[in-house]
C-alpha cells in the first residue's frame, strides 16, 4: 500500500490486521497524519479565454461535491481535467504536451482519473479517446452538469465516457451549478453560451453553438446571491455580448440586462466582454454610460484594418463604421480605456492591407491590442482559402504591429502620470508583498506600496507616479 505527499511516497506494511510504516522519509506519525490528506485531490488545468476560468471554477464545484479537495501540484492528483481550447493551433499543442505529462504520472498511479472539457473535448469528442486511450472521459462544455456521474462511473465501471451533446438549454441551470470561486471580491458571469457570427478563421460558432442566453431573472439571482456573499466585481461573460437576449425575440437586449443590474446593491463594477462592433447598438452605449456601475474599459475587437479583410474574415462591418462607433464610444464615455484584437498574417493579407493596421492603430489609440498570427482551424472557411501568409512574414507583421502599439500604450498610459483614479485592492504582489497591487475602473494595473491595514476588496484612491507600457505605479492617497 503506498500513501503520498508532496509526490514522495510512503510505504506501508500490513501486519495481522493494520499497516505499519516501514519508511516514512524521516516523518514521525503525528507529523504524518497532520500533514498527509486521505482525500482524494483533483488539479485541473485551464486553457484559454474567460468562459473556461468561469467553467473550470464550475468543474471544480462539482468534484467539491464529490468529496475531492484540490491539489497543489499534478502529481497529487486522483482527477486531473484539462480545459482546454481550440481557437489557434498553439493552444491544442500545449494541451497535448499536458496529456503526455499526464501519461507518465499514471505510470507511476494508474487509478489517476483524466478527463478533457472545453473546446477541444467538444470539438474531437470519442476521436481524441481513440487516438490518446489515457483519457478515461471527455465532456463538452454543456456537460459539467453530469460531471459527478461521469467521475463515479469511470472509477466504478472502469468505462470510457464520452458526452459531448449539445445541450443550449442547460445554460439557464448555471445558477444551480455549485462553483468554487477563484476570488471572493471578483466573479465571473456567464450571461450566454455560443457564437452566431462565423467569422470565416473562427472555430467557435462549431464548438459552443448557437447564442443562447441566460434569463435576466438567472443571471441576477446569480449576482443578488454574489452580493449578498460580498463580491465587489462582477465580469459578465459572452463571445458576443452585444447579441446577449436577443434569442428571446421580445425585444430584451444588452441595455436590459446593464439596467436590471444596475439595482443591485452591493456590486461596484460591472465589466463585460467581448463586445462585437456589428451588433453595439448606440442604444446600448447610452445604457453603459447611464449605469454607475459598468466600468469605463470595452474591449472591441477591430481584428483588422482594411476593409477587404474584414469582409472575407465576414466581421459584418468595415472599418468606417467602427471608428463612428468608438467616437461615439468615447463621446458618451470621456477616458474610457479601449482594447482590441487583432489577427495577422489572414490569407490574402498584403503588404498595403497590413499598412492600413498600423494607420488604424496610430489613428485609433487603443489602450492596449491584444494580436495574434492567424492559425487554420480545421472546417472553417478561411483554413481553406488559397493565399496563405507564410510563417516569416507573419512573424515579421506581429512585430511591426507590436511596436506600433507598446508606444501607443505607453504614451496613454503616461497621460495617467499625476491624476487619481479608483483602485480596488485585489491583493499583494508576487515579488514583494509590501507592494499591492489593484486595477482602475478602465482595467488599468496599479502597484503601490502598502498602506496601513489593507483587505482584499478595499477601495482605494490611488495617485499614479510613474507609468510604464503594461503597469502603472503609484501612491494610495486615501
Ligand atoms: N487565428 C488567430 N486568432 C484567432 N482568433 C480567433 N480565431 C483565430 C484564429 N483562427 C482571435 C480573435 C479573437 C480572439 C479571441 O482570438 O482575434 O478576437
Ligand atoms: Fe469567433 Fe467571430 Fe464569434 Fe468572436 S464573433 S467567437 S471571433 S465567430
Amino acid at each position: 500500500m503506498g500513501l503520498r505527499r508532496k509526490g514522495q511516497a510512503f510505504h506501508f506494511q500490513e501486519n495481522g490486521g493494520g499497516y505499519d510504516i516501514i519508511k516514512y522519509h524521516g516523518y514521525t506519525w503525528r507529523t504524518i497524519l497532520k500533514e498527509v490528506s486521505f482525500d482524494k485531490k483533483y488539479f485541473i488545468e485551464t486553457y484559454g479565454c474567460q468562459m473556461n476560468e468561469s467553467d473550470t471554477e464550475r468543474i471544480s464545484g462539482q468534484l467539491e461535491e464529490l468529496g475531492y479537495v484540490p491539489a497543489d501540484i499534478l502529481d497529487d492528483a486522483d482527477v486531473v481535467i484539462l480545459n482546454t481550447c481550440s481557437i489557434r493551433q498553439n493552444a491544442e499543442e500545449k494541451v497535448y504536451g499536458k496529456i503526455g505529462e499526464v501519461k507518465k504520472l499514471k505510470g507511476k498511479k494508474p487509478g489517476v482519473l483524466l478527463g478533457i472539457a472545453g473546446c477541444m473535448a467538444q470539438e474531437n469528442k470519442g476521436k481524441l479517446i481513440e487516438r490518446m486511450p489515457v483519457i478515461d472521459f471527455v465532456i463538452g462544455p454543456y456537460h459539467i452538469h453530469d460531471l459527478k456521474d461521469i467521475v463515479s462511473r469511470r472509477g466504478a465501471e472502469g468505462s470510457h465516457v464520452v458526452m459531448t451533446q449539445m445541450n443550449p438549454n442547460r445554460v439557464n441551470d448555471y445558477s444551480e451549478l455549485h462553483s468554487v470561486r477563484k476570488s471572493r471580491i471578483f466573479a465571473w458571469v456567464p450571461i450566454m453560451q455560443g457564437c452566431n457570427k462565423f467569422c470565416t478563421y473562427c472555430i467557435v460558432p462549431y464548438v459552443r453553438g448557437r447564442e443562447t442566453s441566460r434569463t435576466i431573472d438567472d443571471i441576477c439571482r446569480e449576482i443578488e446571491k454574489l452580493a449578498r456573499e460580498g463580491y465587489k466585481e462582477i465580469t459578465l461573460l459572452g463571445q458576443n455580448v452585444n447579441s446577449y437576449g436577443l434569442d428571446f425575440h421580445d425585444g430584451t437586449d444588452f441595455g436590459s440586462l446593464i439596467h436590471a443590474i444596475d439595482k443591485i446593491d452591493g456590486i461596484k463594477r460591472v465589466r463585460y466582454m467581448t463586445s462585437h462592433p456589428k451588433d453595439m447598438t448606440f442604444g446600448m452605449v447610452d445604457a453603459m454610460a447611464a449605469s454607475p456601475k459598468v466600468v469605463r474599459h470595452m474591449h472591441l475587437p477591430v481584428q483588422h484594418g482594411a476593409n477587404e479583410i474584414l469582409r472575407r474574415m465576414n466581421r459584418g462591418y468595415t472599418i468606417e463604421r467602427f471608428k463612428e462607433l468608438l467616437k461615439y464610444v468615447r463621446e458618451k464615455m470621456p477616458g474610457i480605456t479601449v482594447t482590441t484584437d487583432l489577427i495577422t498574417g489572414f490569407p490574402g493579407e498584403t503588404e498595403d492591407m497590413h499598412e492600413e493596421t498600423l494607420t488604424l492603430l496610430k489613428e485609433m489609440k487603443f489602450d492596449s491590442a491584444y494580436t495574434f498570427i492567424y492559425s487554420p482551424r480545421r472546417g472553417t472557411p478561411a483554413a481553406r482559402m488559397t493565399n496563405q501568409v507564410s510563417d516569416a512574414v507573419c512573424h515579421r507583421r506581429l512585430q511591426e504591429i507590436m511596436n506600433v502599439e507598446n508606444e501607443i500604450s505607453l504614451s496613454l498610459n503616461k497621460e495617467m502620470e499625476g491624476k487619481v483614479y479608483t483602485v480596488i485592492a485585489e491583493g499583494e504582489t508576487k515579488q514583494n508583498p509590501d507592494n499591492w497591487f489593484g486595477r482602475t475602473s478602465g482595467n488599468k494595473m496599479v502597484i503601490f506600496p502598502k498602506a496601513g491595514s489593507l483587505s482584499v476588496g478595499d477601495i482605494l484612491k490611488v495617485r499614479v507616479d510613474t507609468a510604464q507600457t503594461w503597469i502603472l505605479k503609484g501612491t494610495i492617497v486615501e
